[in-house]
């Protein structure tokens, strides 16, 4: 047996993955145990329950992958600063200590991290090579084109290549600051959501708004080639060494400042939703016709967090140049920890790679929870609760979902990715009016505007979505036109939706869920959004789900084959509170202390040092107006080899 952990860690979306003998058997996201959405901590919770799901203890690894080159990556905050310098010391002070103490010392923190009882090889590869790994050795394709988009790795932020057998040849790249994920959070942070977590709402919002500033964008703030190659014009962002991501010439541009969140949204925020867009899908789909007019493949695979924007995706997959189009579900940065693992076995092991004999990508990867720890924990929390066989469990959801009522819906192994896929879900009949605003509203806690997905099942899709002939979306990577508009709760204002399939390949007791509702209603699909309140992680535990449902207008709660109808007899949910000690006294005013002194001396190290070095390299430098403007593609060989000494780490 050889068992390889792949991991991702320190920016966000710390996540663990065991691959075993090939198969990733095991992968989970710290977040759903420390409860702190998109945690970015070592993911020390992640590898314990992966490790325990693939029954191997850390002694028993052959080898760990981390998702990318942490030196490479300093290298370019560095170089980033130097050129921007004397500007940007606050954030350098921000960054430095974090780097300094733990984000330079992969190494020890992952040995630290496994209780000292790991002593092989680490291995590092390139952020962008990890996305294009999740994507392409988890896909059904034997070949393809791959494109990995995201805010940025080590420099890269755009990649293109091809994916054959066991190889990856990522050829062409596009590097920092030039990122259409970082351009798309600009927007994303301008409208005042939470930049690397609001990009979502964003594209939620974009529906209600005309592109009326599209062509502002073009005009001003990215160039992009017939190529799909593209530049930013810097002067207008902030994210290079500022603590924002905008500045005041992109308010003097659109007219306006930044939305604070307490603001309401107005038709300026949905049309300059609506006009990145626009701009972010031309990007995509020219990119695209690009790898393939150089691969020549027919198929598709993608990941990075542009590729979590699952309208661009739908657009591709029914208007783009490629037959099939494949998107890791885990596509932004926890993905990475399983492509970080899945390149050991297949270009360090070099273990051949046969699509026809791997069963397709399982999402369901997390921990899953016995009969015994459920009744424990309900038990825990006083609530009413009965247990029902696999039949009657399902003819009784059923009977509540048509009856109107929202369920809570806990099962089986816990999703991988930001999706909740039937396991973590909250369910409802997608027919009433009401449904969509009471669970924004009273459940979710989140804005009206956002829509929910329909779980529908695999055989009726077609006849539900125009989906261009691509009825197998069993990961809710793609939005589509719906065909009819019976279903207000999961259609958006546009009259598309985000598609989840589901045959019993997929999930066995979800398709027997939403079968049994069909029978009963003639409705073949179910509202299904994620197990939590706005703000929180999706559950991970009974225990979360239990807290959940008390905190929420949920009507039932399912945990497995147990059903809770009512919170009568609940025992509140105890917290700790810790309170301050005045010999905890000391101890703050010494770290109070050394922050200050870091402050000075990073201050120092940033005015005497990094600043005349930045003033060196930019005398006698070109401009980059004086570039070739036709295509911004770097070849990845040719640039890649002064960095040689820095790619092992
Ligand atoms: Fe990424």
């Amino acid at each position: 047996m050889t068992a390889i952990l792949g991991l991702s860690a320190f920016f966000h979306d710390s996540a663990a993955a065991l691959v075993v003998d090939g198969r990733v058997v095991a992968a989970a996201q710290e977040e759903r145990f420390s409860r702190i959405k998109h945690d970015a901590a070592f993911p020390t919770e992640a590898i314990q329950a992966c490790l325990e799901l693939g029954g191997v203890k850390p002694d028993d690894l052959d080898h760990v992958a981390f998702y990318e080159k942490p030196l490479l990556k300093f290298d370019r905050l560095l170089e980033t600063y130097a050129d921007i310098a004397p500007r940007g010391v606050r954030s350098f002070t921000t960054a430095m200590p974090s780097w300094l103490q733990q984000k330079l010392h992969v190494r020890r923190e992952v040995r630290r991290g496994l209780g000292n009882l790991y002593h092989g090889p680490i291995a590092f590869f390139e952020h962008h090579e990890s996305h294009a790994a999740s994507a392409f050795y988890a896909s059904p394709f034997d070949e393809a084109a791959i494109m990995t988009m995201d805010g940025v790795g080590e420099w890269a932020t755009t990649t293109i290549g091809i994916g054959s057998g066991e190889k990856i040849q990522l050829s062409k790249e596009i590097r920092f600051p030039d990122s259409i994920g970082l351009l798309y959070s600009a927007f994303t942070y301008h409208a005042g959501f939470r930049v690397n977590s609001g990009e979502y709402k964003l594209m939620g919002l974009a529906p209600y708004g005309t592109p009326r500033f599209a062509t502002l964008i073009r005009e001003r703030l990215i160039s992009i080639c017939d190529d799909g190659s593209f530049r930013l014009d810097s002067s207008y962002f902030n994210y290079r060494g500022g603590l924002t991501m905008t500045n005041a010439k992109f308010d003097r541009l659109f007219g306006r400042k930044r939305r604070d969140p307490s603001e309401t949204i107005e038709a300026f925020h949905r049309d300059m939703a609506a006009s990145i867009q626009c701009v972010t899908e031309e990007a995509v789909m020219k990119a695209a016709i690009h790898l393939k007019e150089i691969s020549g493949q027919s198929k598709l695979c993608l990941a990075g967090g542009v590729a979590l924007n699952c309208v661009a995706n739908g657009k591709l997959l029914r208007e783009g140049p490629f037959d099939d189009v494949w998107v890791q579900p885990a596509a932004g940065d926890a993905g990475g920890a399983v492509g970080a693992a899945m390149l050991v076995w297949h270009q360090v092991m070099r273990q051949p790679r046969s699509v026809s004999s791997s069963p397709p990508f399982d999402a369901l990867l997390g921990p899953e929870y016995s009969d015994a720890s459920v009744r424990e924990a309900l038990d825990r929390s006083g609530l009413q609760f009965e247990r029902l066989d696999d039949e009657s469990l399902a003819h009784s959801v059923v009977a509540d979902l048509a009856d109107g009522k929202v369920i809570g819906r806990f099962d089986g192994r816990m999703e991988f990715g930001p999706r909740a896929l039937g396991n973590r879900s909250i369910l409802a009949d997608p027919r009433g009016a009401e449904t969509q605003s009471r669970i924004n509203q009273k459940i979710k806690f989140r804005e009206s505007f956002r829509p929910f997905a329909p779980a529908i099942l695999a055989n009726h899709v077609e006849a539900c979505l125009d989906t261009g002939g691509h009825a197998a979306n069993p990961y809710m990577m793609f939005v589509h036109p719906m065909r009819g508009s019976d279903v207000p709760a999961v259609t958006h204002v546009d009259g598309t939706a985000r598609v989840q399939s589901v045959d019993a390949r997929d999930n066995v007791r979800f398709e027997r869920l939403l079968r049994c509702f069909f029978e009963a209603t003639g409705c073949p699909m179910l509202v299904n959004t994620s197990f939590n309140v706005r703000g929180e992680p999706i559950v991970g535990s009974p225990d979360d789900a239990i807290r959940c449902f008390l905190k929420t207008d949920l009507d039932v709660l399912v945990i497995e084959n147990f059903v809770v109808r009512s919170k009568v007899g609940a025992i509140a949910p105890t917290f700790d509170v810790v309170k301050g000690h005045w010999l905890d006294m000391p101890r703050k005013i010494f770290r109070l202390w050394n922050r200050v002194v870091g402050v000075i001396g990073l201050s120092a190290v940033y005015y005497l040092v990094v600043t005349p070095v930045g003033w060196a390299r930019r005398v006698g430098r070109t401009s980059r107006e004086s570039d070739d403007t036709s295509s911004y593609w770097r070849h990845v060989d040719a640039d890649r080899d002064p960095k040689r000494h820095l790619r092992t780490y």
